[in-house]
């Protein structure tokens, strides 16, 4: 009998389902709580949400019953500004997320080998998967530093097309430095560079600029975090020109909606808000870390973004994640090789360190 599983192709069968994290609506139905009264720290959002401008923007778009722009020209312009870059060499997604998807559909045939380095953002794996790459893995040292020595010998045993790297990363918050990033560069193979938290991150740390001095050096940024446009779904990523030419033609054309354009092009506008906004969450990162030190079964790990890893000592993390959500705070949970035990805790508002600090202590 003809069943359609059996038209599914067979690398995606044995895919497991990306499990992401819920929003807003649907958590406030399954805990029974209002939506104000969750605090919601499990996703690395910007608590403070949209600027002023942005959501007056939205509100008077002109042409939400046009199609958007495939060039997405004048949010590309607006970047190539802020980063010194030609726009040629910009292109933007639906997300970040979007364009790891993209560079993979682009370069990887099925077996392509893809250099990983967890723990790490999932959807480089995900991604990979899902476009038939082999996935390989080389771990990250336990203060979550790159394995450089590792990952030379995998490059020159396994032939990878792709690097992923996160600098920040996510769960942990590290950066990577700038001399490993540049040995890497060396080998014959392109570096993904995933710089989606670096607005949190120390001036100076950054490679976007650079880009063009690299024929093999790609970074991806994003307005999720800093501009607090995640439901909008706005990204972008600097490529070598070589690789941009080949991406125009495989991108869906209208991949940035107009509310989403709009809402870029405007937080650009407003960037000085934006950074005063970035040092709030800067000044709130470091009141919340030295309060979770206080907390006796959690081990913070220094980070360089809007989130905090923290190890948990002596008891379940899986119990204790469910205790804070029954409490109304969100917050993400680990147990896997290199993150056993651990929750990751986003940089809220004062409050919402407050209400987080004072259900962890009850909870003693
Ligand atoms: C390292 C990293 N890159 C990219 C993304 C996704 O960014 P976007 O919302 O632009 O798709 C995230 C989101 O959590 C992330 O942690």
């Amino acid at each position: 009998m003809f069943d359609p599983q059996n038209l599914i192709r067979a690398h995606i069968k044995d895919m497991p389902a990306y499990e992401p994290i819920l929003p807003f609506e649907v958590l406030s139905r399954q805990l029974g709580r209002q939506p104000e009264d969750l605090v919601k720290l499990d996703a690395n959002e910007n608590p403070y949400g949209l600027l002023p401008a942005v959501r007056q923007a939205l509100a008077e778009l002109e042409y939400p019953h046009i199609y958007p722009d495939p060039g997405s020209q004048d949010l590309r312009a607006a970047l190539a500004v802020r980063h010194n870059l030609p726009a040629e060499n910009l292109l933007a997604g639906a997300g970040a997320d979007e364009l790891i998807d993209l560079i993979l559909r682009l370069v990887i045939e099925p077996g392509d080998v893809i250099l990983n380095c967890p723990p790490t953002f999932g959807m480089y794996r995900f991604d990979g998967d899902l476009n038939g790459g082999r996935v390989v893995d080389v771990y990250r040292n336990s203060d979550f530093s790159l394995d450089v020595d590792a990952i030379v010998q995998v490059a020159g045993a396994y032939k990878p097309k792709l690097l992923f790297l996160a600098s920040p990363n996510n769960p942990d918050g590290s950066l990577i430095p700038i001399p490993v990033i540049e040995r890497l560069l060396e080998l014959p193979l392109l570096v993904v560079l995933d710089e989606a938290y670096m607005e949190f991150a120390p001036p100076g740390s950054s490679l976007i600029e650079r880009v063009p001095q690299f024929n093999n050096l790609v970074v991806l940024r994003t307005f999720s975090k800093w501009a607090g446009l995640a439901g909008l779904r706005v990204g972008y990523g600097a490529f070598p020109g070589s690789l941009v030419e080949h991406l125009w033609k495989i991108k869906q054309p209208y991949n940035v909606s107009v509310a989403a354009s709009v809402a870029a092009v405007v937080s650009l506008q407003h960037t000085a808000e934006l950074d005063a906004v970035g040092q709030r969450l800067l000044a709130e990162r470091q009141r919340l870390y030295a309060l979770l030190q206080s907390v006796p079964y959690l081990k913070p790990y220094p980070t360089q973004s809007n989130f905090i890893l923290c190890r948990v000592e002596g008891r379940e993390a899986s119990l204790l994640k469910k205790q804070l959500a029954e409490a109304g705070v969100l917050v993400r949970y680990f147990n896997k090789p290199g993150l056993k035990n651990c929750i990751r805790i986003s940089v809220g508002k004062p409050e919402h360190t407050d209400r987080l600090i004072e259900v962890l202590r009850s909870i003693l």
